[in-house]
């Protein structure tokens, strides 16, 4: 992985002062070094971009690790950091989000009219009897009203936690009762594919099983007979009469700015939660740094809010910088698998940050699609979510940004907040790898190491490892310290495990190799092998499963599911239960975990104490023959078995 596939970028700079400082590499490297020789007065200056009401006493308290606290005495409010510092400037006529959905029809918000909106909706939701520290599940589709809904709970001090609109009715309850959700905030319907996706049926569906919800708002999309239950408010109507200003609640650093669910290797996925402070600080800086944002940028990010990305690079950190921010409610492929350079050509975006999954969708329907279309507005090309490959990243280098735009493949977690790793357009240019992550950010210190927690030899592969705390870093997950410290800080004593396997090549250079642990990254999403397998097992016909992936040339990876019948239901058509249970699963968890390959098997391979074993079930999926050592097998049978089904399977589906 030496001195390979450079891609020089001075041509594109030539003109760039950046550039004649960058080409002698010293800019990046100074900023780095200073970082982390003393983070706490490196990190003190970024958060200085904030607007506070109150300025921190300590920049970090590492008394009761891993609880790290940021901006410890430090009092702000994100809606004002987004909203409110430029409403007095002359950006406030200017389009802060411009909306646009699946059918073309476009809205636009300019910051004064988000500001209004905002403002009324915190109205709205405390004459419901919201308050501050209350928590608010928000359930809705890629429309405004979601980063409105999510800044009026910032500007109360209610702490959101947004669920993607494409989970279940079981998957939706399960966060809304572990979160304790005193108001469900939806809307009678998205659109996704030409279809109307009816959300408040989904919502009703999970308010029995869901006993602290007083209240559900309701946002009126033009359909018709939706019936309101006891607990159900419109949107409108509550905002009819709303105060036009709602005082922004002065909140702590450390107040939990919001709790958002990820996938993790056990069955449950988890509340990560993130601060106020130390979140918007880590925001502030990494959209500077890495996308060198101005005012004048128009933003076209094309990840779903229901994710971290939309959380920190839709609404966050371009709302704080005063840029435009693109929102696309729809399928990147529908009508035609045009729609992100419609957009990009429509709006004028300059930045297009997207995952590797929806590049690799395009690149199947050639290039004439895209040069059909005025891509020349854009200046800077974005990834995020999986590693992209070399391939992928070439044809996006040359096809979308015709050779003229870097691209940044930027590597984070919803537990970081914020982007760690990748190149930094706005401190300097250096060089670029395709495929290659290039460096962690300033103040950001990963390494990677191996099985004894010690640095590992270039182009070796280990463990990605943090090991000193960062501002946008998760502060626990909801209600359960205990897991957090178990999940990121027991495998390496006092540095944050990543999950993810990596290496660093002779130049220095960081490449992502993938998750370590039971993760999957199903076309980006995230998703819990056990919490698939629990799913699974929740089927009536279903004694055992057993879940894990393969390469997939689209998705990244599929999901690839082992299951063992109940005795009862043997006899039934295979093809049959298959389908039940593929619709079983999009219904319990979501279309996204939808099974690439499911096989019927008599036994799992597993280990004497039962755990069943991953690694074996990863290399016959992966199609390895060598299954290495498997003396702690249950029996020398049930791999065999389990390899025998696979390859008739394999076989029968060609
Ligand atoms: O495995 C890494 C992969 O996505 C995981 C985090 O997933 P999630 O919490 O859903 O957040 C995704 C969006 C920030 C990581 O542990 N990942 C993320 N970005 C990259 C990546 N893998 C390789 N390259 C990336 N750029």
């Amino acid at each position: 992985m030496t001195n390979q596939n450079f891609i020089d970028l001075s041509r594109i700079y030539e003109e760039s002062e950046k550039v004649k400082v960058s080409l002698q590499g010293k800019k990046l490297d100074k900023m780095r070094s200073q970082a982390l020789e003393n983070p706490e007065q490196f990190w003190g200056e970024q958060a200085k971009n904030l607007i506070w009401f109150k300025q921190w006493d300590k920049v970090l308290d590492s008394n009761d690790h891993p609880f790290y606290k940021w901006f410890v005495g430090g009092a702000l409010n994100a809606s004002v950091n987004c909203l409110d510092r430029h409403i007095d400037s002359d950006l406030k006529n200017k389009a802060a989000i411009i909306w646009e959905a699946e059918n073309k029809e476009s809205r636009s918000f300019t910051y004064s009219q988000l500001y209004r909106s905002v403002n009324k909706f915190a109205s709205a939701l405390k004459s419901l009897g919201v308050k501050k520290g209350d928590r608010v599940t928000i359930y809705l589709p890629m429309v405004p009203e979601l980063p409105i809904a999510m800044l009026a709970c910032a500007r109360i001090g209610a702490i959101h936690t947004v669920v993607f609109s494409g989970f279940s009715s079981q998957a939706l309850s399960d966060r809304v009762n572990d979160s304790n959700s005193r108001v469900v905030i939806t809307a009678d319907g998205g659109f996704r594919r030409g279809k109307l996706v009816e959300l408040k049926k989904v919502v009703d569906e999970a308010i029995p099983l869901s006993s602290s919800i007083e209240h559900v708002v309701v946002l009126k999309r033009a359909l018709n007979n939706i019936t309101m239950g006891p607990k159900d408010v419109w949107w409108h109507e509550i905002i009819e009469d709303a105060r036009p200003y709602c005082e922004p609640e002065i909140i702590e650093s450390t107040h939990p700015l919001y709790i958002l669910y990820t996938s993790g290797t056990t069955g449950k996925p988890k509340g990560v939660v993130h601060s106020t402070g130390g979140y918007l600080t880590h925001l502030y800086a990494t959209a500077k740094w890495v996308f060198d944002f101005t005012n004048k940028d128009i933003f076209f990010c094309t990840a779903d809010i229901g994710w971290v990305t939309g959380h920190s690079y839709i609404v966050y950190a371009p709302l704080m910088h005063g840029a435009t921010q693109i929102m696309y409610e729809g399928a990147p492929d529908y009508p035609k698998p045009d729609r992100y350079w419609d957009i990009v050509e429509k709006h004028g975006a300059t930045i297009l940050y997207t995952t590797p999954t929806a590049l690799r969708m395009y690149i199947k329907f050639g290039n004439s699609i895209p040069n059909s279309f005025d891509l020349s507005s854009l200046r800077l090309l974005g990834t995020v979510g999986e590693p992209i490959n070399p391939e992928v990243w070439m044809w996006y280098f040359r096809t979308i940004g015709k050779e003229n735009c870097p691209i940044v493949d930027t590597w984070w977690q919803t537990e970081t907040g914020g982007i760690m790793i990748s190149a930094c357009t706005g401190i300097e240019i250096v060089p670029m790898k395709p495929g290659s992550g290039t460096f962690s950010l300033p103040g950001i210190d990963a390494v990677v190491v191996d099985e004894n927690g010690k640095p590992v030899t270039p182009d070796k592969k280990g463990y990605l490892v943090i090991r000193k705390p960062w501002p946008g870093m998760l502060m626990t997950l909801w209600r359960d310290d205990e897991k957090y410290q178990n999940t990121y800080w027991r495998k390496f004593d006092n540095i944050y495990f990543t999950g993810d396997y990596a290496l660093y090549d002779t130049d220095g250079y960081l490449w992502l190799l993938g998750r370590s642990d039971d993760v999957l990254k199903i076309a980006g999403h995230r998703l819990g092998t056990m919490e698939l397998e629990s799913a699974f097992v929740s089927h009536r016909a279903i004694a055992e499963a057993a879940v894990t992936s393969r390469p997939d040339e689209k998705k990244g990876e599929s999901i690839i599911a082992f299951l063992v019948l109940r005795t009862e239901f043997a006899a039934v058509s295979e093809q049959q239960l298959r389908n039940q249970l593929v619709n079983h699963i999009r219904e319990t968890v979501g279309p996204i975990a939808t099974p690439g390959e499911i096989y019927f098997v008599n036994k799992l391979p597993k280990t004497r104490s039962g755990k069943i074993m991953r690694r074996l079930l990863k290399s016959i999926s992966s199609g390895s023959s060598t299954i290495g050592d498997v003396s702690t097998l249950e029996d020398g049978t049930s791999i065999e078995e389990v390899r025998q089904a696979y390859d008739d399977l394999h076989k029968a589906i060609g």
